[in-house]
């Protein structure tokens, strides 16, 4: 099966790769032994996305091939469709794929290859948002009635787009909060000052400036003071509250050095459970 967006997916059987994905970290055994293949083809760069989802298929003994599009024949002008056709004809098992246009897979629809998307452009990042979920279910055991403020720039991230809309399908009151000019008409926009004292999650977004036409209105200063979690500003989060980011995050800006490890950070909890998520997807990709 392909796992290109959560659109499809009832909450129960988003609790379902949920479930394996939890069955993975508590030590379920799958072992290909070798005989499946998983292809990374990144089009934009990655770090977390990439060697997790390499990781996770190390990890159910698949083997793996890593595309360098910058040593590729795209450098010739092949195409996205022509790129992937020519892994599917290799006889690879699975394709990762993340490239820059929103909805890429729209291109790929003759491909019979299971496809799991690590991110399109500003649309979908369905491997990022099951992490979080499953960081989130692991920290309070249930998704209804939690309060989550998404803070920064919601316009140019497909993590928000993503989990705005399957973290309401779950029940969660989602809030976004930032610059106005990164603001997303329909998300659910507040203060920062206004809801940081009431929500269970706080989730930091990079500025993603790759996405933008032009230049932030503010300084890095500027929007450290403004939106940025400091310490005084953890401070005045619930107690039990948590503190989330997809990273990669810029220390100083979004989030202050002293936040990123302190004691509600879940920062890199996320990145250890990207690798169970990313089993579960790629199990799900070879045995559905
Ligand atoms: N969170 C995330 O998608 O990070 P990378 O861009 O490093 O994959």
């Amino acid at each position: 099966m392909n796992i290109l967006n959560l659109d499809k997916f009832s909450v129960q059987e988003i609790n379902e790769i949920l479930d394996l994905a939890e069955e993975f970290k508590n030590g379920k055994e799958v072992d290909y032994k070798g005989k499946k293949v998983i292809s990374n083809l990144f089009f934009e760069p990655s770090t977390r996305t990439h060697y997790s989802f390499d990781m996770a298929a190390l990890r159910l003994g698949c083997r793996t091939q890593n595309f360098d599009a910058g040593n590729s024949s795209l450098k010739k002008g092949e195409s996205l469709y022509d790129t992937v056709k020519t892994f599917e004809s290799f006889g690879t098992d699975a394709i990762v794929i993340r490239h820059v246009d929103n909805e890429y897979y729209k291109q790929l629809e003759g491909i019979k290859t299971p496809i799991l998307n690590a991110g399109d452009g500003t649309g979908n990042h369905p491997s990022q948002s099951l992490l979080d979920l499953l960081t989130i279910r692991g920290e309070f055991g249930k998704f209804e009635g939690l309060k989550v403020v998404i803070v920064g720039d919601i316009k140019h991230s497909r993590v928000a787009h993503t989990n705005f809309k399957v973290m309401k399908k779950l029940g969660m009151e989602v809030y976004t909060s930032g610059p106005l000019e990164y603001k997303e008409e329909g998300y659910n926009y507040i203060e920062l000052e206004e809801i940081l004292d009431k929500v269970d999650v706080v989730m930091l977004l990079r500025v993603q400036h790759e996405r933008h036409q032009t230049q932030m209105q503010e300084t890095k200063e500027e929007y450290h003071k403004m939106y940025g979690l400091n310490k005084e500003r953890v401070a005045r989060m619930k107690q039990n509250a948590i503190i989330m980011h997809p990273a990669p995050f810029n220390r100083g800006v979004e989030i202050a050095d002293d936040v990123v490890e302190c004691e509600k950070s879940r920062i890199f909890k996320q990145v250890q459970n990207g690798v169970y998520v990313r089993m579960a997807m790629i199990y799900m990709a070879l045995e559905k």
